[in-house]
């Protein structure tokens, strides 16, 4: 909506010259060496920070940063905490290289791009909306995880905000939406969404929504920063639940989110300091730490499951694969443009309907085989799951269906087991399917 956010003007001169990027992806080997990174602080597992004096304190509350550190740091650890700061550094550079290398070089003062990190993945994607929507806004939402589902209902049922629901993997609903609602501030996607793993064309919504000063704000979780840089695609704010891919051993819930910089300073941050989303300074000194191996695990995982999506495509057990890497995914184009590969989680169909998908999903619920069954994902341990009687129970069923979300849909994520142990556990469970 123009107009609507006085920090816009700014943030769209520095996306036009810094972020945008021919290059979709960061190097591979630069991505490795971002992740392992130098200097990983010990745990401060402290609540509070020692001033030097009361003027140092004093410029604290001012915000104003010492020694390169974030504004209103070193002062209570729901603002920030060492941990905390380390590991928001490490995201920003994953998420945001090229555009540090652009800014330098412009010798630009003020940052692009600011990185929060929080308790959880929800926790960032609700601060992040509290932090600018007001009654009588509309937010645009493709086909979401369900808590945020959840939460977008929320804001229409008790503070009176549209909530207009599309479907994001095609542009032309996304522009329908944008024309029939001139208080749109803000599309919200996921990209590949859950379970059926369809692609949104994050560049072609971005041409849709910037011209217009909303907001594009990308669930970046499936892919993590290893599969998806969201900003060289045009997108204005990035949320990730952490939980997933960047602790990558199912050890901690926590999220992040990436924006503007002048829209996180004055709008976000405010938000965060008074409802307190704040992760812990373990949880965030784990997180530093699994994400020093990121890189070098999704690698892995990514290449296991290209294999076990072809395996699975052509089992005599299987009706129908969905994976972004296969050519008869509707959307491989578009995947081998915007992702690095297919990803490590797969979704397919059984041809024996519901029975088969609890009796495979029965099969690895057995200690003595590699998966587990539950509902996480980007795990080093393969998890599989059953969406239309666990994830996605609570979507009516006619939105279930049309969505490709079938009783007999089973959701996989794989992890770093390797091809032989996987392909030869899932025969049998099929056997028995
Ligand atoms: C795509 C997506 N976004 C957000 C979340 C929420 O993350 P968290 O559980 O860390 O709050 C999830 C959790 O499964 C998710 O799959």
């Amino acid at each position: 909506m123009k107009g609507r956010f006085p920090w816009w003007p700014e943030w769209q001169k520095k996306k036009s010259a810094y972020a945008h990027a021919e290059e979709k992806q960061v190097d591979p080997d630069r991505f490795n060496t971002i992740c392992a990174g130098t200097g990983l602080p010990g745990i401060h597992q402290k609540s509070t920070f020692k001033f030097k004096d009361v003027a140092d304190g004093a410029t604290r509350f001012l915000g104003h940063s010492l020694s390169g550190e974030k504004p209103y740091a070193r002062i209570y650890t729901r603002l920030g905490n060492p941990n905390t700061e380390y590991l928001e550094k490490v995201l920003f550079q994953l998420e945001c290289d090229h555009i540090i290398d652009n800014a330098l070089k412009a010798d630009e003062a003020q940052p692009t791009i600011a990185s929060l990190v929080f308790a959880s993945g929800m926790a960032a994607i609700s601060t992040i909306i509290m932090g600018f929507v007001q009654p009588g806004d509309c937010i645009i939402v493709g086909n979401v995880y369900g808590c945020t589902d959840s939460f977008m209902r929320y804001l229409q049922n008790r503070f009176g905000v549209k909530i207009v629901f599309v479907d994001a993997t095609k542009v032309d609903d996304i522009a329908r939406a944008i024309q029939e609602n001139p208080n749109a501030v803000a599309v919200f996607v996921e990209s590949p969404d859950n379970p059926t793993l369809q692609l949104c064309d994050l560049e072609a919504i971005s041409a849709l929504t910037t011209p217009e000063e909303i907001m594009l704000i990308v669930d970046n979780t499936f892919c993590s920063p290893y599969l998806q840089q969201p900003f060289r695609l045009g997108v204005d704010v990035v949320v990730h639940s952490l939980t997933k891919y960047v602790n990558g051993h199912s050890t901690s819930i926590a999220g992040a989110a990436l924006g503007p910089f002048e829209f996180f300073s004055q709008y976000v941050f405010p938000v965060y300091k008074d409802f307190g989303p704040t992760p812990s300074p373990f949880d965030s000194w784990l997180n530093s730490l699994t994400i020093q191996e990121m890189g070098v695990r999704m690698k892995h995982q990514c290449e296991t499951a290209q294999v076990l999506a072809e395996f699975l495509e052509s089992h005599p057990k299987v009706k129908r694969v969905w994976y972004p890497g296969l050519k008869s995914h509707p959307h491989h184009q578009l995947a081998q443009r915007q992702m690095r590969n297919g990803g490590a989680v797969i979704s397919f169909e059984l041809k024996g309907g519901f029975d088969a998908g609890v009796s495979l999903m029965n099969f690895f619920a057995r200690p003595d085989t590699p998966m587990e069954l539950a509902v996480s994902l980007g795990s080093v341990i393969s998890y599989i799951e059953h969406p239309a009687s666990m994830t996605h129970a609570v979507v009516p069923e006619a939105d279930r269906l049309q969505r490709g979300i079938t009783d007999s849909l089973v959701r996989l994520s794989v992890g770093v087991e390797g091809f032989k142990t996987l392909s030869a556990a899932l025969e049998k469970g099929l056997q028995l399917s």
